[in-house]
């Protein structure tokens, strides 16, 4: 900026710092008389102790009650009693980014916890963006390679799509994420882990994602011991961050492991200022929330963010609200299904249960032709299942099942894939066009 301009600024600055004093605290939440501010806003709170002196902690501005600002923690809380000072800052919580975080693991105020520091001069942005406006979004036309062969081939994504992998605990979905940020030709990653437990995050980066996947992604951790907040801040920093990496031009790719935890530390702030609870507990701002941080990622006129966000599934109820909601907001959604992975099927994605909503407008005809084959011959095996494995099918009764049965081994052949094996996409359409003209 030129001095010129800071100069003339100088008339509109507010001199005047503003202050409040804690009056109450509930658990993580602090009320506090003053300081004049708006929602979203992060404040300082002054602590003295006996022990430790002078501290600060940041807190965030997450509600009113009449004339008291309601407050949460971003750190855990120890020492802070009634009568401490807070401090406004007027500004909403900003993260510091730049082509420096690549092969960085942060928290969520992006701030590294791999025991490296951030260089001076990286541009400061918000973590709270608007999504792009609908008018200036190009449509998507391109295909992303992910390098899973059940995803390339049978739901092709594109740049710049947003998917939801659904699946209950234990079923694959980091193993997935891994291969997917090791494989794909997207220019980089950006991973938030949310809500994980602490030893997840480490068996994640170390085991799933590996060096040659963290050289070319940014991850950003919120493990479940963290305030509510930290963890929803996750979730926005990471995008904040792959939105910085989009105005750049570059086509990103952003996974959030889960969406649904995210969904749930909302529910805890909801529930803590006061929100009623609707369905299953989750409060409305839980419903808002959603679309506000998932429509961010897509496209804009610059570049794009691909993005997959797990989603728990518990019990493997595919209609419990967050699911829903989430699936509502998404273009396409890949569902693993624990049948399949107690069989040993990895990655254990149920092609039938899975859509791209995109892939019929970004693939080539011979390659839809041939996925749209292999699926009927798939559902067609599937539906006749238990009668073919109960002996109760007699070979010849039915041309089309006949033929599901001779291809049914052939296409579970083809859906497998080894954790470290990387298939490029044109490999995978060449063999599924292949497979479907009745090639091996
Ligand atoms: N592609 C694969 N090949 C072989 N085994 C796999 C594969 N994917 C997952 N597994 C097996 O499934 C287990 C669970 O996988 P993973 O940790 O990725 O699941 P998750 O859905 O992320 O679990 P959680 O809900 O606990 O986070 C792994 O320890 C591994 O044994
Ligand atoms: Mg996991």
């Amino acid at each position: 900026m030129k001095a010129i301009d800071l100069i003339q600024q100088i008339p509109s600055l507010s001199t005047f710092k503003k202050y409040g004093r804690v009056s109450r605290v509930v658990g993580l939440m602090i009320e506090s008389q003053g300081p004049e501010s708006s929602i979203g806003d992060v404040c300082k709170i002054h602590i003295n102790s006996f022990k430790n002196g002078h501290s600060v902690i940041l807190a965030e501005v997450v509600g009113f009650k009449e004339e008291i600002v309601v407050l949460m923690p971003y750190t855990n809380i120890r020492e802070i009693s009634t009568g401490c000072l807070v401090e406004g800052t007027n500004s909403p919580l900003e993260v510091k980014v730049g082509p420096e975080l690549i092969g960085k693991v942060l928290d969520s105020m992006g701030n590294p916890i791999d025991g490296t520091v951030l260089s001076k001069g990286l541009k400061t942005v918000g973590t709270e963006q608007d999504p792009p406006n609908p008018l200036t979004r190009p449509p998507i036309h391109e295909r992303i390679e992910v390098g899973v062969k059940a995803i390339d081939g049978m739901l092709t994504v594109g740049k710049g799509q947003r998917v939801g992998i659904f699946a209950g605990s234990g079923v694959g979905k980091s193993t997935l994420l891994g291969m997917i940020a090791r494989n794909t030709n997207a220019d980089l990653n950006v991973i938030a882990l949310i809500g994980e437990r602490g030893r997840e995050v480490r068996e994640f980066i170390e085991r799933d994602l590996g060096k040659e996947g963290l050289a070319k992604s940014i991850v950003v951790a919120a493990t479940s011991d963290q305030p509510a907040l930290m963890r929803i801040k996750g979730a926005f920093t990471a995008t904040a961050i792959a939105e910085y990496f989009r105005d750049k031009g570059l086509n990103v790719m952003l996974m959030m492991d889960s969406v649904t935890r995210v969904a749930m530390a909302q529910r805890e702030i909801g529930l803590a200022v006061g929100e009623p609870p609707a369905t299953r507990g989750y409060t409305p701002s839980v419903f808002a929330i959603l679309p506000k941080l998932l429509e961010r990622t897509g496209t804009n006129e610059h570049g794009t963010i691909t993005a997959f966000y797990t989603v728990l599934v518990d019990g493997d109820d595919m209609n419990e609200p967050i699911a829903d909601a989430v699936r509502g907001i998404l273009d396409g959604h890949i569902v693993l299904d624990r049948s399949l992975a107690n069989k040993g099927q990895f990655p254990a994605i149920n092609v039938l249960k899975s859509i791209s909503r995109l892939m019929n407008h970004i693939s080539e005809e011979d390659h839809k032709k041939a996925a749209q084959h292999l699926r009927d011959l798939y559902f067609t095996y599937n539906k006749s299942e238990d009668l073919i494995n109960i002996g109760a099918y007699k070979r010849g009764t039915s041309k089309e099942i006949d033929e599901a049965i001779k291809y049914e081994p052939l296409i579970t052949a083809f859906l497998k894939q080894g954790y470290l094996d990387k298939v490029s996409i044109d490999d995978t359409v060449n063999e599924l066009v292949s497979l479907s003209n009745g090639g091996v």
